[in-house]
């Protein structure tokens, strides 16, 4: 048979003699970075935009450039979460191991939809929430799916929660066939994370539909506020506890709040996007008793399991109201219903589709380092707070307005004979000077309304020294300010 002609192809490139660069040698200087300081530098966004060639591409520059010309400008505006000395907001540090994992992950390029399309990411991904569930408590038939990062498992919690509460119906009629009767509440403390609100706009349930619960001196959901709310409002979607708040480190009184949801049959999702580390440490892992009963958990590997961004498990104790939600299929992939092992599919219990291999740098380090270091580590942080607030109680000019009950402290630098907005306005020079210096890092809050130091510490690499330079800055700096 002769070969049908072949038409005129327009030339394509060839793309992998151009990729060919010795990746340790690119990295190493980013590598040798991560510590050092300053761990920010301030810059107005001008400044950094005439660092980076933001013209349309011309597509005809070496790797090489590309590497020395972003190293460089990140060095001259860094924000390094990698350093020990970053105490702010809740920052990933990143492992040792990470930077292999997700060059792995990219070459690799599987996408962890299902089996069909990963059969060893699959196979890994289960592994790793296995090992995950079983450190909440939940039995074998918990399952979890790995997500972006803690918003959107929120989000898909309380989803999970709504398919629950409503049961049959709720996929094709929508919220609004629920809701004639009541409208639909969520019930969460006032200190719950933003993303809860951001959710609840989201699944188009409104923020006015959000009850918030009073919490106690420590910042806790109140269980007496949670039991009367409970009494008297009519279709409570879920209660969203949260284990390790944002702002104080608080994890609410779980057993009391699982007790609760029991007995009015309500959905219990757990926010441990940053507590979840913790339960690492067998140490700390009382602190949470009561997760186990909650009915979905999110605990963001890219908070304090130390792992660089992104990736958010969301788990379910039974994810049968999951499974209902997401369930999808079309002409070309139809629905097995994942009763073999072959069948498993990631989508058909979470939102995301096609997903990079998020359980890959988890599977590694664990595997590397083992539960027993990553979760001394996780303690020697506790212990690090502790004895910061320790030596702040013992500095008559600073006053400790949030003890830890994790790894997140609040302070203020309070001088005897000032006015409230004057120690405001030396609490904030503080903590820019301190970030001026460039050796550590904390960002601003407020409790009681008034602006604090806040401290989170969450690297594996901080130790006591950290922890001692930084109070010795805020002492040094706040004194040259009275
Ligand atoms: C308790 C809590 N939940 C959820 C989130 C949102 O997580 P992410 O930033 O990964 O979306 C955060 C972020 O800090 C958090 O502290």
């Amino acid at each position: 048979m002769t070969a049908p002609s072949r038409p005129q192809l327009a030339p394509a490139d060839d793309l992998t003699g151009a990729a060919e660069i010795d990746i340790n040698r690119a990295i190493a200087p980013l590598i040798e970075q991560r510590y050092s300081s300053p761990i920010v530098r301030p810059s107005r966004a001008a400044d950094v935009a005439a660092l980076i060639d933001t013209g349309f591409p011309r597509g005809d520059e070496s790797l090489e450039h590309l590497v020395q010309q972003i190293t460089s400008a990140i060095d001259r505006y860094p924000r390094r979460n990698t350093h020990p000395g970053f105490f702010g907001w809740i920052a990933p540090s990143g492992l040792p191991s990470d930077p292999l994992a997700h060059a792995m992950v990219s070459v690799l390029n599987e996408n962890l939809g299902g089996y069909w399309a990963s059969p060893v990411g699959t196979m890994i991904e289960k592994t790793v929430i296995r090992w995950l569930a079983d450190l909440v408590g939940f039995d074998q038939q918990a399952e979890g799916v790995l997500l972006s990062g803690g918003s959107i498992s929120n989000m898909a919690g309380i989803a999970s929660a709504c398919a629950n509460h409503f049961g049959p119906g709720y996929r094709e009629q929508g919220l609004y066939a629920f809701s004639q009767a009541s409208r639909p509440v969520i019930l969460c403390s006032r200190a719950a994370h933003f993303s809860v609100r951001r959710a609840v706009i989201m699944l188009g349930i409104g923020t006015d539909n959000i009850v918030a619960i009073d919490t106690d001196d420590d910042f806790r959901m109140r269980p007496d506020h949670l039991a009367e709310t409970l009494r008297q409002q009519q279709n409570v979607v879920c209660v969203v506890a949260t284990a390790g708040t944002t702002n104080t480190g608080a994890i609410d009184p779980l057993e009391e709040i699982a007790a609760l949801c029991r007995q009015h049959g309500v959905w219990l999702h757990v926010d441990a996007a940053y507590g979840g580390g913790g339960l690492m440490s067998d140490l700390l892992q009382p602190r949470y008793r009561g997760i186990e009963q909650a009915d979905s958990v999110v605990m963001d590997m890219h908070k304090w399991f130390f792992q660089s961004l992104g990736g958010s498990l969301l788990l379910y104790r039974d994810p049968a109201s999951a499974r209902q939600l997401f369930l999808e299929s079309s002409e070309y992939l139809p629905a097995a219903v994942d009763q073999e092992p072959e069948d498993y599919a990631f989508f058909h219990i979470g939102p995301e589709l096609s997903r990079r291999f998020r359980a890959l740098p988890f599977y590694i380090a664990m595997r590397c380092y083992g539960l027993e270091r990553l979760g001394r580590n996780v303690l020697h942080n506790v212990q690090c707070a502790e004895y910061l607030a320790e030596l702040i109680g013992r500095q008559e000019q600073l006053e400790l307005v949030v003890a830890p009950q994790l790894s997140i402290l609040c302070f203020r630098f309070r001088p005897q004979g000032l006015v409230d907005t004057e120690i405001d306005r030396i609490n904030s020079a503080i903590r820019d000077q301190i970030q001026l210096e460039g050796d550590f890092l904390m960002s601003a809050t407020q409790v009681y309304g008034r602006p604090v130091l806040r401290v989170c510490i969450i690297n594996h690499a901080t130790r006591a020294e950290h922890v001692e330079g930084l109070l010795a800055s805020v002492l040094r700096i706040g004194e040259s300010l009275i």
